[in-house]
């Protein structure tokens, strides 16, 4: 894999395909080979990029804390080290979709459109931030092994648990290649990531939004609500997914963002 060295991080990404430049953010705690099967059926028409975020994969680690406003300009930094000035699409998974966010408030001359994955835009809760702080750690003592026993539960639809072990064994060696204190500064940034429900209104640019019909953690009634405040967004519900769509049902989740996509001027 490729990687770029930029300000205070060198950034691991695979580069596939020619034409509009559509770039694809992972969430957490993951990396960019998520997005495999929608990069090979997407290359031969766009130019997919999938980074693997500061902290995750096989990118350089920054410890402590890394924030969403972080990774946003790493993005920009990344496009401008790759000399892309044409408006991207921009998709992320969960965590992917805080990042998309940020990005559209701080980069907005940079974007086309907008895939949003599994995704939400209120921050978290005074409860809910307090367990990231416990959850960074926990997983700096303990390691990326904590993260799946904790998260895979929750992160894959019933039925793919049931009947999909090699996509369950797949996602647990993707959290356990991953670095302890990546995760850790990633639980800390994501505790203190602003509310974003205020910018949906705002989002002048086309919106696709994607989510699996058991997402246990970005819920199908919460991202209904995000489509309803976002103008020109449309919404997708993926059967038999749960929070990891990519994975859970890879060609429902191509042929969507392929129709999308395709519209995007
Ligand atoms: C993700 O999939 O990126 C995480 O569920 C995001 C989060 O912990 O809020």
């Amino acid at each position: 894999m490729p990687t770029l060295k930029l300000p205070g991080v060198e950034l691991a990404l695979a580069d596939h395909g020619a034409g509009r430049p559509v770039v694809l953010i992972h969430g957490f705690p993951m990396d960019h080979s998520i997005w495999d099967q929608q990069v090979r059926s997407l290359a031969p028409h766009y130019r997919v990029i999938t980074p693997d975020l500061r902290g995750f994969g096989r990118s350089s680690v920054t410890p402590g804390k890394v924030t969403v406003e972080q990774w946003a300009d790493d993005l920009a930094a990344m496009l401008d080290a790759l000399k892309i000035s044409e408006p991207i699409v921009l998709g992320g998974l969960s965590m992917g979709g805080y990042v998309a966010f940020r990005f559209f408030a701080a980069h907005r001359s940079r974007l086309a459109g907008l895939i949003l994955c599994d995704t939400k835009a209120a921050a978290d809760s005074p409860q809910a931030a307090a367990g990231r702080l416990e959850t960074a750690q926990r997983t700096e003592r303990e390691g990326a092994q904590f993260l799946a026993e904790t998260m895979l539960p929750r992160l894959l639809a019933p039925a793919t648990q049931a009947q999909k072990p090699e996509v369950v064994d797949r996602l647990r060696q993707i959290i356990l290649a991953g670095d302890r204190f990546g995760y850790a500064a990633t639980s800390r940034g994501l505790a203190q990531r602003p509310n974003f429900t205020p910018l949906l209104p705002q989002i002048d640019c086309p919106t696709l939004l994607i989510v699996g019909r058991h997402d246990a953690i970005s819920t199908v009634a919460e991202m209904d609500a995000m489509a309803r405040a976002i103008p020109d967004s449309r919404i997708v519900e993926i059967d038999g997914a749960g929070h990891v769509s990519p994975l859970e049902a890879p060609g429902e989740v191509t042929r969507a963002m392929e129709q999308f996509l395709y519209g995007v001027r």
